[in-house]
């Protein structure tokens, strides 16, 4: 069965192709006192396949004790959703959290995947119809963090969000507050929203978790720099940075950085970027949360805590969320 995305989101707003984004951002990124590239360039194929490896490492417990706590509590959590709902998922890529959902909500009007990528989403929702062969997939290609509408064709039933994988924590939280309140006028009136979190938990478990010996997430890191060249024709030597990432007590986030191993100079789209021996790129943020404090977070965006699920060790946290 072919399934073709709708798109619904404001494209004439978004008038700059996707590559010329891509090299303003580095631009700008490397002219920056403090250098830094954001942090959803990592993923072109490559990075993602790296992601997808990342998540079955050892060290990385998010992925795992997040499919974990939606299996343990898939009843609960269909319970807690209205009867006859639209699920909308916020950057669905892979589908493969909300299938532990969606063998729970037998009763699922619409299934609503909300992706940047068209063939991905096509893909992806292609294969979950074929297991799921009553259920309505009506996937939607935007950008989720900016103002897109809901397809025709919903039920008239209640409308439920879910953003899973922690991706909230790469939002600085003011960020996240303005995120979360756009999902809510996204949504709608009496909305529920399903989100994963990760937890604040014990340094070293944290920093190995950013840093696994077998070296995949600093692959995925360095991958940034391979992407520059490949994409815009720069000339990083990616054998003289080094992957580093490290827990922030203070400021309750994983900072990932590429390290510069000697002083050097590097032209990225006919630019020179001087580093000094040292000198970094900072490359992402990974906001952790205590329970309290994304609740709080959660409140100040206009939403109620109504449950939150979590594995026994406390490593992740899944919520959720009612609209005021
Ligand atoms: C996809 C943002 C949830 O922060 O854990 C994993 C990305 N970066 N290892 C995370 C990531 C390095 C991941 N998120």
């Amino acid at each position: 069965m072919t399934i073709n995305p709708v798109f619904t989101g404001a494209t004439p707003l978004n008038p700059v192709a996707p590559e010329q984004q891509f090299r303003d951002d580095v631009l700008v990124g490397l002219a920056a006192a403090q250098k830094f590239i954001p942090a959803k360039y990592f993923y072109d194929e490559i990075g993602s396949d790296l992601f997808e490896s990342i998540t079955v490492q050892p060290e990385y417990y998010p992925t795992r004790t997040e499919i974990g706590i939606l299996d343990a509590s898939g009843p609960d959590i269909a319970a807690l959703l209205p009867a006859r709902a639209n699920l909308v998922e916020f950057g669905s890529g892979s589908t493969v959290k909300v299938r532990r959902l969606l063998t729970h909500l037998s009763d699922l009007a619409a299934y609503v995947p909300v992706d940047v990528s068209e063939s991905f989403l096509r893909s992806e929702a292609e294969t979950l119809s074929g297991d799921f062969p009553h259920l309505s997939i009506l996937p939607v290609a935007a950008d989720f963090t900016r103002p897109f509408t809901l397809p025709e064709g919903l039920s008239d039933g209640a409308v439920a969000g879910f953003f899973p994988g922690s991706t909230i924590g790469n939002f600085e939280p003011p960020q996240a507050v303005h995120l979360l309140a756009h999902f809510g006028r996204v949504l709608g009136r009496d909305a529920t929203l399903i989100v994963g979190v990760d937890l604040v938990k014990d340094k070293a478990v944290l920093d190995a978790a950013y840093d696994d010996a077998a070296g995949v997430t600093a692959g995925f890191n360095l991958n940034l720099l391979a992407r520059i060249n490949r994409e815009l024709g720069a000339d990083f030597d990616t054998s003289a940075f080094a992957h580093r990432a490290f827990f922030a007590t203070d400021a309750s986030r994983i900072e990932m950085h590429l390290v510069s191993l000697r002083a050097q100079d590097v032209v990225v789209a006919g630019r020179r970027f001087s580093f000094a021996e040292g000198e970094t790129i900072h490359t992402e943020n990974s906001y952790k949360y205590t329970i309290e404090r994304f609740r709080d977070l959660a409140d100040q965006a206009g939403w109620n805590a109504a449950k939150t699920w979590t594995d026994a060790e406390q490593l992740f946290s899944v919520h959720a969320l009612t609209r005021r």
